[in-house]
């Protein structure tokens, strides 16, 4: 069934969880993620990013992850992600997305500002929850980060506490983004990440927190980041990653004398995904049994 954006976190902040948001550009990872969601009985936010836009159409990806959200029993945010043009997210509140995010953090304050509290009016008539961004990570969904993580990462802005509240009450926002370490895309060392700044955030904000950047993070950080307010954890690049790894193993494997066919790779890709999106779901809900890595740094 679909949900809306703060329902799920509602939902998230009563367990004191963090939901896994992934981002779904095939209906492969669309599947795996619902089916991952219904296995453990946990809910799950499925995330179409403005950026994806060149994997798969926002007008194509859109009514699909609605529809199959809709039909599920699990519960199920269908959200909007990164979105910089607020003409991209009325296309989605149309769609019926239950869930978006306005991503003004590379503008200047006034402007971000300006652009999110116009978000908010535009979503509150569709019941259409709300997220927005304030400071940056340096990086988008997709990209490598070479060298060791530092912080503050190049490029990043961490949060400010105290802007944080003037933020939320000038935007009428539902859930805040915020910037503490992690980064869009692959690792290339261990994150280092600033629990104390998420934990003023919180306290400042008020608000349920989101982290970005979400794949590629220790299990002890993770229970960290929850237990200093984050309800919300993207995922995106580690899955895609290891689905991708598998699909490449099968064609290996094939060598020169087997035909690959397209449905074999899309079928090893669901087959990973799932594994992967299960795994995520019950970490986030301090539900796993510690035996294994949610994913490793390589
Ligand atoms: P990763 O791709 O680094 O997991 O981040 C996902 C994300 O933050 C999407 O908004």
């Amino acid at each position: 069934m679909l949900i809306n954006l703060r329902d799920i976190c509602a939902i998230a902040e009563q367990a004191q969880i963090a939901i896994a948001a992934f981002n779904v550009p095939s209906l492969e990872a669309a599947r795996a993620a619902i089916d991952a969601a219904e296995k453990t009985g946990l809910p799950v936010i499925l995330q179409h990013a403005e950026v994806h836009e060149n994997i798969v159409p926002l007008d194509v990806m859109g009514p699909a992850m609605i529809a199959l959200a809709a039909r599920s029993e699990a519960q199920i945010c269908v959200h909007l992600d990164h979105c910089e043009h607020l003409s991209y997210m009325r296309r989605a509140l149309e769609m019926g997305f239950t869930g978006a995010m306005y991503d003004g953090s590379m503008l200047p304050y006034e402007e971000n500002v300006a652009n999110s509290a116009r978000a908010a009016a535009m979503c509150a008539p569709f019941d259409c929850g709300l997220e927005c961004e304030l400071g940056s990570m340096g990086s988008r969904e997709g990209d490598v980060v070479e060298g060791e993580q530092t912080a503050p990462q190049q490029a990043a802005v961490y949060t400010d506490p105290a802007q944080a509240a003037q933020f939320v009450a000038d935007t009428g926002l539902d859930i805040l983004a915020c910037s503490f370490g992690t980064v869009h895309g692959l690792y290339k060392g261990e994150p280092h990440l600033s629990f104390e700044v998420l934990e003023q955030v919180r306290a400042h904000a008020g608000v349920p927190l989101v982290m970005h950047g979400g794949s590629g993070v220790s299990d002890a950080d993770y229970q960290k980041a929850i237990a200093a307010g984050i309800r919300k954890i993207n995922y995106y690049t580690y899955g895609a990653k290891f689905a991708g790894e598998a699909a490449a193993e099968l064609v290996r494997q094939a060598g020169s004398e087997r035909v690959v066919y397209w449905h074999d790779l899309t079928r090893v890709a669901y087959e990973r995904l799932l594994v992967d999106a299960e795994k995520v779901i019950t970490t986030f809900a301090g539900r796993a049994d510690g035996s294994e890595p949610t994913c490793s740094v390589s």
